[in-house]
C-alpha cells in the first residue's frame, strides 16, 4: 500500500486507509467515526456483518452490528456514517473490524434495482453503466493504480530534473500526420462541412482547429527553454479501429527534452522511469491480476528486474527475424513481414512475446513509415526512432530523436506535402539555437493495462470513448 501522508491537523476527518496504516498493533481500542458505503451484508441470527468502504483502499472495513442495532435500509451500495470502536479483530480475513455504536444511513440504496451486484459481472455490462462501474472493486483498484503510477512517475521526472508542462489540447496541427485528428468548431456556427463559405472567415479561431493527437511539437518548443519538460494530456485520435488498445480519448505522457544524440539515450530514461514503476508499484498491481495469469505476470516481473537491460534491435533485424519465422513455421503471419512495411500487431506481439520474451526497443525504422519530425540518419533511408514492444499489449511507447537540422526539417516537412506555411513556429525553434533533441510519448491505458492484465484498454480509463460510442 503506498504510504501516504495522514496529516493529523486536516480538517478532512481520515479515510479508511490513513486509519488502518496509523493503527499501531498493541491491542488498543480506538474510538472513530467514519463514512462510505456498503459493499456487502451477512445477517446471522446475533451479529449482522458489513463492509463498508470509503474507495480508499482495496480492502474496507468490516463493521460488526448487533441485529437490533441494524437499520433495515442497511443494504449493498448504500452510503453510511458510522461511530464505533475500532479493535483488533480474530477473523482471519481483516486485522482490525469496527464495532459499531451507531449507523446513519446518509443515500439508500435499493438492492433490487442497483446494477452493480456482488458477483462478478459482465464487462460489457460496465461499459454500458459507466457512471457507476467505479463502484466495482476491479475499477476503483484500477483507478488508484493510475494514480499510483501517475505519482511514480512524477518522482522520477522530478527527480531528474524535468519540469511539468501543460500544452494545448486545441491546435492547428495534425502532430502524427496520420490524419485522425478531430475537428473542433463552435456549436452555434454551422459544421465546416454544411458551411458555404469555407473561408478563415467562418472559423472561430480563423483557421481549422483540432483536438490534439500528441503534445510533442509543443513540448519541442518548451524543452528549447527549459531543456526538460514532460507533460501527461487527453490526446483524441479518430481511431476506426475496435481493437483492445485503441480509445477514440486517452492520456499520453510525454517528455522532451535537450542535448541527447543518442536514440539509445531516450530508450534508457524510458527502461528506467518504467522499471522504477513496475518495482514500485508491485503490490498495488498484484491485486488486479487473476487467477491462472501467473505465466503473464511473471513476464511483468522479469520485465522489472533491474541490471537485466531490455532487449534493443534495429527493425532491420526485427523485419530478418520475423521472415526467418514466417519462412520457416507452418503457422504464418496473416500479413507477410517485409522491409519498408510497417510491423503489424502480430509481427510486435511475436517479437516480444515469442522472440525476445520481454519487452524490446525496436530502434531504426525506415523513414517512409515515420512521421516528418524524426532525425534522418546518416543511412538515408532510416530515422532515429523506437517503438517499445511489450508482451501482450504490442506498442507501449513510440519516441524518437528530432530533426533539429533546418534544411533537413523543411526538406521532410514537403515530402510529407505538409503545408510548410503551417509549420513555420516549429522550423523557427531550429533558426534560433537549435539543440539536439528527443523525447517519447507513452499510452497510458497501454501501460495500466501491461501492468495490471486487465486485457482491454477501455478498462484501463474511467469513462472509455471509442468509435460509435460515448456514453455521459
Ligand atoms: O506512437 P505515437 O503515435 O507517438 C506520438 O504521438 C509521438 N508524437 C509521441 C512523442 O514522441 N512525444 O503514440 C505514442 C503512444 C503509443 O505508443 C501508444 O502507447 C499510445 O500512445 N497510443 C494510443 N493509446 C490508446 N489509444 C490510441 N488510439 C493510441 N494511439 C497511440
Amino acid at each position: 500500500m503506498l504510504p501516504r501522508r495522514f496529516a493529523s491537523t486536516s480538517t478532512l476527518p481520515p479515510t479508511i486507509r490513513q486509519l488502518l496504516s496509523s493503527l499501531q498493533p498493541t491491542g488498543q481500542v480506538t474510538k472513530v467515526q467514519l463514512s462510505g458505503w456498503i459493499k456487502s451484508v451477512r445477517r446471522q441470527k446475533n451479529v449482522t456483518f458489513a463492509v463498508i468502504n470509503d474507495g480508499s483502499c482495496a480492502s474496507g472495513l468490516q463493521a460488526v452490528l448487533k441485529p437490533n442495532a441494524t437499520p433495515h435500509n442497511l443494504t449493498n451500495g448504500a452510503s453510511v456514517r458510522i461511530c464505533g470502536n475500532l479493535v483488533q479483530s480474530l477473523g482471519r480475513e481483516q486485522s482490525y473490524e469496527l464495532h459499531v455504536e451507531a449507523v446513519d444511513i446518509l443515500g439508500e440504496c435499493n438492492p433490487e434495482a442497483y446494477p452493480i451486484q456482488k458477483q462478478a459481472l459482465p464487462v460489457e455490462f460496465l461499459r454500458d453503466n459507466a457512471h457507476l462501474r467505479a463502484r466495482t472493486d476491479i475499477n476503483a483498484a484500477m483507478l488508484r493504480l493510475r494514480d499510483s503510477v501517475l505519482r511514480r512517475l512524477h518522482s522520477y521526472y522530478e527527480a531528474h530534473d524535468f519540469y511539468y508542462v501543460h500544452t494545448p489540447i486545441l491546435t492547428s496541427n495534425d502532430c502524427e500526420g496520420g490524419g485522425e485528428t478531430f475537428r473542433v468548431s463552435p456549436a452555434s456556427s454551422p459544421s465546416s462541412r454544411q458551411s458555404p463559405d469555407p473561408s478563415a472567415q467562418a472559423e472561430f479561431f480563423s483557421q481549422p482547429a483540432y483536438l490534439t493527437v500528441s503534445s510533442q511539437l509543443h513540448l519541442e518548443a518548451l524543452a528549447a527553454s527549459l531543456s526538460r519538460v514532460y507533460t501527461l494530456s487527453p490526446c483524441f485520435r479518430a481511431e476506426r479501429s475496435q481493437t483492445n488498445r485503441h480509445l477514440a480519448e486517452f492520456w499520453m505522457l510525454e517528455a522532451e527534452w535537450a542535448f541527447i544524440n543518442h536514440v539509445g539515450d531516450v530508450c534508457y530514461v524510458v527502461e528506467e522511469s518504467l522499471k522504477n514503476v513496475l518495482l514500485q508499484c508491485r503490490s498495488e498491481n498484484a491485486l488486479l491480476w487473476k487467477d491462472g495469469e501467473e505465466a503473464k505476470l511473471k513476464s511483468l516481473e522479469d520485465a522489472s528486474r533491474p541490471g537485466i537491460p531490455w532487449t534493443r534491435m534495429s527493425y532491420t533485424d526485427a523485419v530478418k527475424e520475423l521472415q526467418k519465422y514466417h519462412a520457416s513455421s507452418r503457422v504464418r503471419f496473416e500479413f507477410e513481414p517485409a522491409w519498408g512495411r510497417a510491423l503489424q500487431s502480430e509481427h510486435e506481439r511475436w517479437l516480444s512475446e515469442r522472440l525476445v520474451g520481454g519487452p524490446v526497443f525496436v530502434t531504426d525504422y525506415p523513414t517512409s513509415l515515420k512521421p516528418f519530425y524524426m532525425r534522418a540518419n546518416d543511412d538515408g533511408q532510416t530515422v532515429a526512432c523506437f517503438d517499445l514492444l511489450v508482451p501482450f499489449i504490442g506498442e507501449l511507447v513510440g519516441g524518437s530523436l528530432r530533426e533539429e537540422r533546418s534544411s533537413h526539417l523543411v526538406e521532410a516537412i514537403q515530402r510529407h506535402g505538409l503545408k510548410e506555411e503551417e509549420y513555420g513556429w516549429y522550423v523557427d525553434l531550429r533558426k534560433y539555437g537549435s539543440a539536439p533533441h528527443g523525447g517519447y510519448g507513452l499510452g497510458f491505458e497501454r501501460l495500466i493495462s501491461w501492468m495490471s492484465g486487465i486485457e482491454n484498454v477501455r478498462e484501463c480509463i474511467a469513462m472509455p470513448r471509442w468509435a460509435k460510442r460515448m456514453l455521459l
